[in-house]
Parts: structure tokens; sequence; C-alpha cells
């Protein structure tokens, strides 16, 4: 009876301190009505100027997508299905007009890599900002609700550009993955 009243209270004690531990931890990051994505989340900048660039976290709707949201991997790189969606999106988003059926470049450059207008575009990070929010030299945003400000339900969504990057990079030589 004594042991077991100790016990209970030991177990009392320990899941207290848990609690307090993680209380202390997690600082005042939680905010209300940011439950899509529970944990860290990579930040986006605009290839234009670097600024902060804002994507609801909610479009994230995939287990790819909320992957890369808190990586910045890309985890359809070298994935034999998602490559092949990738491809059929590049043509129905109409990226082939202009960076040619196997993104070796037309109107617009190549986008096989290695080298790139911006840099930043050998990461699939940097490539996603770019498709998502466009350049200031010709490349239109392609972000979901950016292609057509007009139509919120115009444009990529983060999966399906995810696919187009893994598709781009079956082209070239490195996978976009690899810490720069
Ligand atoms: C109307 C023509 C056009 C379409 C359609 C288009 N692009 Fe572009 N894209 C361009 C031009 C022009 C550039 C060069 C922009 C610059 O230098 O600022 C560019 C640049 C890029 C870059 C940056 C390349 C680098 O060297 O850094 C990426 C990545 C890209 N486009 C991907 C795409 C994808 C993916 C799609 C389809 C979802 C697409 N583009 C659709 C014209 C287009």
């Amino acid at each position: 009876m004594n042991r077991k009243l100790a016990l209970a209270t030991i177990l009392t004690l320990v899941s207290l301190t848990a609690c307090h531990k993680s209380d202390s931890g997690s600082g005042s990051s939680a905010s209300a009505g940011d439950t899509a994505s529970s944990g860290e989340a990579i930040k986006f900048v605009k290839t234009q100027d670097g600024s902060p660039l804002e994507i609801k976290p909610e479009l994230f709707d995939t287990p790819a997508a909320k992957e890369f949201l808190a990586s910045g991997k890309n985890p359809y790189v070298g994935k034999e299905d998602a490559i092949k969606e990738g491809k059929k999106i590049f043509q129905l988003y109409s990226c082939t007009q202009c960076h040619g059926p196997d993104a070796g470049g037309q109107v617009g450059p190549a986008l096989t890599g290695p080298n790139y207008h911006y840099a930043k575009d050998a990461t699939n990070k940097g490539m996603f900002e770019t498709v998502w929010n466009g350049t200031n030299g010709g490349m239109g945003a392609k972000g979901k609700g950016l292609m057509d400000p007009t139509d919120p339900n115009n444009g990529i969504t983060p999966d399906e550009l995810l696919k187009v990057i893994a598709w781009v990079r079956s082209h070239g030589q490195a996978t976009g993955n690899e810490d720069s």
C-alpha cells in the first residue's frame, strides 16, 4: 500500500517535470490558428528581391509537400512516378512553350543546370521560389492564386510544383537536395 503510494507520487512528479520542461522549451512560437504545420517551417524569399515570401501553410497538403515545408528538401526527386506526373504538369502549365519539351531551353532558359541565371535555382527551395512567385525578367508567377489574381484556384499547387522540379532534376546532374 505504502509502496504503491510512493510509486504514484514518483510517477506524478515525473510527469509534472516532463510537462514543465516541454512548456518552457517551446517558447512563444505557437500562435493561434497555426495548426496546419505544427513543426518548424522553412522561410521562403522572393527571387525578385530576397524579401519574405508568404505561402499559406495549408497549401502544403500532401506528405511530400509537408516534408518540403519542414526541410526544404524535395522528396519526389528520383521517384519515377512523381517524375512522370511532373512531366505532365510541366506541359499542362505551358512550361514547355518557353523552356522546351525537355526543359533544355527555348524562349526561356534551360532549367537543367548546372548553371542558373538565379544561382539559388540549383537548390529545390530556390527553384520552388522562382516558379512560385516569378522573376523580374520574364518568368511569371505560377503559384496557386498568383498566376491569375482574379481566380484563386488558378496556378500550380506546392505538391505539383515539387513534381515538376523532380522532373526537371531528372534531366540534370544534381538532385537539388544537396546542402549548398
Ligand atoms: C511565357 C514563357 C514562360 C513560361 C510559360 C514559363 N517560363 Fe520559366 N522563364 C521564362 C523566362 C523568360 C525566364 C527567364 C527569367 C529571368 O531571367 O528573370 C524563366 C525563368 C525560369 C526559371 C529560372 C531559371 C534560371 O536560370 O534561374 C525557372 C526555374 C523556370 N523559369 C521554370 C518554369 C516552370 C517550371 C514553368 C511552368 C510552370 C515555367 N518556367 C513557365 C519564361 C517562361
